[in-house]
């Protein structure tokens, strides 16, 4: 049985001083919760207070992202250990706006990703289709090979094989999360029902002995008002959220229904 996962993308949101203030309310809100697992993601900027502010709370941290090298020249990028040192146990790999805005493509997502799990943070891949790509009937193409170039070398070549080159027990640090480009920030959900048969396919292409231990996250205008009967769909295990994840009582409606 796969715990529920509900990961707040914050974006480019929130300054120092708001983060406090969300962390401050929204903890009591979600205190009791236990049947979730829940994170937020906040800007680099305000991780390492993030660490502090979220010590002793069952909220975890994670980043929106982290470049594949270790150290060296590269302006403006962040590191895995880095992100480590800052209390961070996830990290949002290929989101579709890296990917869009930019220009990620899966050959750097794959090493995003080799590089998250060699640093030990626990990486959420991302992918999706665009609303082009839906309407010409490509979203399966589209998302195979998404699934199959970010995940190189980590499934094995026929693709549906014993996923041997990475290790069983490394499978269950990695989480995928489905975001339909045209669902995002746009209020227009993916229906419960097309995201299930996404979600499903996603399923189908991953190693059998680790196909349902692996959560599949949902994003895409996911509110309280929607999560229950998403989250009821046997593949969706839980939402990666960004509007609705900024505000204490709407991050608490997505943690706490029933
Ligand atoms: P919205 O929830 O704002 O549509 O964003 C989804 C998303 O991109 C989360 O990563």
């Amino acid at each position: 049985m796969r715990k529920l996962f509900m990961a707040g993308n914050w974006k480019m949101h929130m300054t120092e001083s708001e983060a406090l203030n969300f962390v401050k309310q929204v903890k009591p809100l979600v205190a009791d919760v236990t049947d979730k697992d829940m994170l937020i993601c906040p800007p680099f900027p305000v991780l390492s207070r993030m660490q502090d502010a979220l010590k002793d709370s069952n909220v975890a941290l994670g980043a929106q992202n982290m470049h594949f090298e270790e150290k060296g020249a590269f302006t403006g990028e962040v590191s895995g250990p880095m992100l480590k040192a800052v209390g961070c146990e996830y990290v949002i790999i290929g989101h579709s706006e890296r990917r869009q805005y930019f220009g990620e493509t899966n050959e750097i997502v794959n090493k995003k990703l080799k590089a998250a799990l060699n640093h030990d943070l626990l990486p959420i891949v991302c992918v999706g289709e665009s609303l082009e790509q839906r309407e010409n009937n490509e979203t399966m193409k589209v998302i195979e090979a998404q699934i199959r170039e970010s995940f190189k070398d980590l499934i094995t070549a026929d693709f549906k094989g014993t996923g041997a080159d990475l290790a069983i027990n490394d499978w269950s640090q990695i989480t995928i999360a489905y975001e339909p480009v045209w669902a995002i920030g746009t209020g227009k959900t993916a229906s419960p029902e097309q995201a299930q048969e996404v979600h499903a396919f996603i399923r189908s292409l991953l190693p059998k002995e680790v196909a349902q231990k692996v959560r599949i996250l949902y994003g895409g205008s996911v509110k309280p008002d929607n999560v229950k009967e998403l989250m009821a769909k046997p593949d969706i295990d839980g939402g990666l959220v960004g509007g609705a994840s900024l505000k204490p009582e709407s991050f608490a409606g997505l943690c706490v229904f029933d």
